[in-house]
């Protein structure tokens, strides 16, 4: 089937994922009102086309609001009120109060799921049943999370003792949180940065990611009923217009970034009181696979497609750049231009799909251009189809032999591209992480332990992660996700993600009978 092929028209698609009406966002939350826009309005459109006859068309989905700097201000301003430097309602509530409430929105979300997932399908073009995964997932991160409150809840009443001091160690809010997640997780990356800042007692701004806009609009009401009047205020537009005037501010205390190194340095740079603002951010990645030469085809080639080409590679963990050992390079070749050939491209509401629509139709320029630069440099394209463009459809493509002088050598794709390197010696991949900028993941593929273990002490210090004879990835979410150099900064497991929208906070005195009085009072608080 030709790509051009794979784009229906309306009546072709089942009834159940059908968008019968546009959602046209005209709100946005501010202070606890759900306040109507006046002003203009972004249109929405899918990297979805539907055909009309000869014709093609993105989808139009709706719009949202075209907010100005005034309005973002206002959303600062409202936070900042509600934050009250820790004394407002939100951030005085206790630990328990504040989990309760969390927990009465995740019950809210729950209902919401249907409308949530078909919205995001068309927005971000992501496989219906990857969506339905993505949407349990959030809900079960939550509620981990919600259990690692609970034991902080206790935690924070426990006295502690030595050298005649007598102490009570609290984790405080920081203040105002500007929460901003990706486009490929837009509903799992954002939700989970926003009710992780709220459970600590942060008052939040939240900004919704380029593309996975919409279906914001449906949380809106939740987070007005669930939250006091201010704790979280919801902005749309421009980031330029309304992100940059409030990092501008100095005012927010705490930013959440999930996107590229170069916004969130920009963004940061523009603070004037950079030792106040903590940073939490996920950044780009390269994750380099290995392949040794006496890997397992079979594993190898099933984990390195899905690997790479999941969500069409528009994950920050993807694997973005293959080393493979000389010896081995051609039935790795083979092995993989066959399995290619079995992967599904269509619409993600189609059965068994992985390759689907760019979530941003622009991007497929961009991988036209990397693999142009490829072959310019002596790379071939080896997979049937392979380069094949059409629309926002980009096919898989195995690129080899790939080299340092090709531009996909060092960018990140964020796509589908393969591309292919083949190595003599250990020293050439472990040079590549040296040299790298990012330092999220790796995967080894090998069955002999003495080779694994030799790459593994030479790359430790430079991945965050090292996956043997598997994908990298960022779940289970009770492990580590986090990343060495340009690729991250925090940890955004369960088990952290609370601590780094606090601060310690210990109150002290000398031991004697009226601190123990005055502390029994205070863990009753
Ligand atoms: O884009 C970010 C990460 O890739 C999200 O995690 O795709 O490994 O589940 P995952």
């Amino acid at each position: 089937m030709k790509l051009s092929d794979l784009f229906s028209n309306e009546e072709a698609i089942p009834s159940e994922f059908r968008l019968d009406k546009p959602i046209n966002q005209d709100n946005f939350l501010l202070d606890g009102e759900i306040v109507k826009w006046r002003g203009e309005f972004v249109p929405v459109y899918s990297s979805i086309y539907i055909r009309k006859g000869n014709r093609l068309a993105q989808k139009k989905l709706g719009f949202y609001p075209a907010l100005t700097k005034n309005a973002a201000i206002a959303s600062l301003q409202a936070a900042k009120k509600a934050f009250a430097h820790g004394n407002g309602e939100w951030p005085s509530l206790s630990l328990s109060g504040r989990i309760n409430c969390v927990q009465n929105f995740i019950e809210r979300l729950i209902l919401k799921k249907e409308t949530i997932v078909k919205i995001l399908m068309w927005e971000i073009a992501k496989p219906f049943h990857e969506l339905e995964d993505e949407f349990e997932r959030t809900i079960g991160y939550l509620d981990q999370v919600l259990e690692v409150a609970r034991k902080k809840e206790k935690s924070c009443r426990v006295l502690k003792r030595e050298k005649g001091i007598v102490g009570l160690v609290r984790d405080e809010p920081l203040g105002v949180a500007l929460c901003l997640g990706p486009y490929n997780y837009p509903f799992f990356e954002t939700l989970c940065l926003v009710l992780p800042a709220l459970l600590m007692g942060n008052t939040v701004i939240l900004k919704p990611p380029r593309f996975g806009v919409l279906f914001f609009k449906y949380l809106e009401e939740d987070f007005k009923e669930c939250f006091p009047r201010g704790a979280v205020n919801t902005i749309y537009g421009d980031g330029k217009t309304v992100i940059e005037p409030l990092m501008r501010s100095g005012e927010v205390d705490v930013f959440a970034f999930i996107g590229s190194s170069r916004v969130a340095n920009h963004l940061m740079n523009l603070h004037p009181r950079k030792n106040r603002l903590h940073s939490l951010l996920g950044l780009e990645a390269k994750n380099v696979a290995v392949v040794l030469p006496d890997a397992d085809l079979e594993t190898t080639i099933k984990e390195s497609i899905l690997g790479a080409l999941a969500f069409n590679g528009q994950r920050c963990a993807a694997l973005k750049i293959f080393f493979v050992h000389q010896d081995i390079v051609g039935a790795f070749l083979s092995a993989l231009k066959r399995e290619i050939g079995q992967v599904k491209a269509g619409m993600p509401w189609v059965e068994g799909v992985r390759i689907t629509p760019m979530a941003d139709p622009e991007r497929v320029s961009y991988l036209k251009a990397l693999v142009e630069d490829a072959r310019c440099h002596g790379a071939r394209i080896l997979n049937k189809n392979g380069g094949e463009v059409f629309k926002s459809l980009f096919f898989p493509t195995v690129l080899y032999p790939v080299n340092s002088g090709m531009r996909i050598y060092s960018e990140e794709q964020f796509g589908p591209i393969i591309p292919v390197v083949s190595y003599e010696k250990i020293e050439e991949p472990v040079k590549y992480t040296l040299d790298s900028n990012f330092g999220q993941q790796m995967s080894v593929f090998g069955t002999n332990v003495r080779p694994i273990s030799v790459l593994l002490s030479s790359v430790k210090s430079q991945v965050s992660r090292i996956n043997i004879n598997a994908k990298c990835q960022r779940g289970p979410d009770t492990f580590p996700f986090t990343g060495r150099k340009d690729s991250a900064k925090g940890d955004f497991s369960t088990s952290e993600i609370l601590n780094l929208f606090s601060a310690r906070s210990t109150i002290t005195a000398r031991e004697n009978e009226w601190s123990e009085w005055l502390f029994k009072a205070f863990r009753k608080q």
